[in-house]
């Protein structure tokens, strides 16, 4: 009775209807994961063309899946690829995502544009609408500054491809509820994801820690101590790494890591994330690793 219907009330707030703004590498991919879970999805993206682009990366990975969750069972997976497709909706007016559970921001890395979109959505979305950022290298206290319902925000930050990494941080504020800091929990693992709590620092935990690792990696073979190959090989089969450090850089980018490198550095003043001259030559040479068919290694285009 009325016990069972209280200590179940998180339950009754689950989210169920979500807007991702932003529709490129990850926001197609957050949709991605929470239309597989079963709920409504609304990309919004100010790019029609990108939004087109979304979905049909967005089929295609969820074929992959299908296909791994009901092997060779064909009307399984296409039912599966189907019915999921069908719950996202996409649309270039932000109005069409305002009136749901929860806003999942993945646009550009810029702080006034991130700003602005959350001040608008504050004015056109219902009261009980959590908002939350996918930012990597951004405050999110920052990012919400100008909102009311500071105590229904927070972070939710991704890694990619969204659909295949496990990890989900959660970025509670100084200002985020509870209640809201739950319900984002809840949410993670609704769309399969363990979720770990962090508070708003620079790079949160992964980033904080993988950027020292890879910064020195880099300068090690800068240095010529090892071999690139001999540094990957080390990381795997010495620390148990699935890569090592210099083939992750390649696939991450290293226009990226670059970018990421100079804002911890910005931010912490830590001189491990200072600029590494063997990085800033590949990057100046146009070699961003996997992406540009050369890094640290090169590949096959
Ligand atoms: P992306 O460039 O692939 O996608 C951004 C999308 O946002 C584009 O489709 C663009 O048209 C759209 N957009 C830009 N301004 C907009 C606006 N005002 N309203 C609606 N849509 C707008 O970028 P990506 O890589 O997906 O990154 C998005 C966010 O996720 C960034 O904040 C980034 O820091 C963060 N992030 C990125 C990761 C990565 O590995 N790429 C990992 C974790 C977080």
């Amino acid at each position: 009775g009325l016990t069972r219907n209280f200590s179940s009330s998180t339950s009754l707030n689950a989210i169920k209807t979500v807007t991702i703004v932003g529709g490129g590498l990850m926001g197609s991919g957050i949709a991605q994961v929470a239309a597989q879970a079963g709920q409504n999805v609304t990309i919004i993206d100010i790019n029609s063309d990108l939004l087109g682009k979304a979905q049909k990366s967005i089929q295609t990975n969820l074929t992959r899946v299908g296909k791994k969750l009901y092997k060779g069972d064909e009307a399984k997976i296409n039912s599966f690829v189907q019915e999921s497709f069908e719950r996202i909706k996409v649309s270039t007016k932000l109005e069409d995502g305002a009136d749901v559970d929860l806003i999942v921001e993945a646009i550009v890395e810029k702080l006034d544009v991130k700003q602005e979109l959350f001040n608008k959505l504050d004015q056109i979305s219902p009261a009980h609408t959590i908002f939350a950022t996918n930012t990597s290298c951004i405050s999110v206290n920052a990012i919400g500054s100008g909102i009311k319902r500071k105590d229904k925000y927070g972070g939710l930050h991704f890694f990619n491809p969204v659909p295949v990494m496990r990890l989900l941080e959660v970025i509670k504020c100084d200002s985020t509820s509870e209640e809201t800091y739950q319900a984002m929990m809840e949410w993670g693992k609704s769309v399969g994801k363990t979720c770990i709590t962090c508070k708003d620092t620079p790079g949160f935990v992964v980033n904080r820690l993988l950027g020292p690792y890879s910064a020195e990696a880099i300068r090690m073979l800068e240095r010529g101590d090892a071999s690139a190959e001999d540094i990957d090989i080390a990381m795997k089969l010495g620390a148990g790494y699935p890569m090592g450090p210099l083939e992750l850089a390649d696939f991450t980018g290293l226009d990226t890591k670059t970018f990421v490198l100079s804002n911890m550095f910005e931010k912490t003043g830590n001189p491990v994330f200072k600029p590494i001259p063997l990085l800033d030559k590949l990057v100046s040479e146009g070699k961003f690793g996997r992406k540009s068919g050369e890094g640290f290694y090169k590949y096959d285009k």
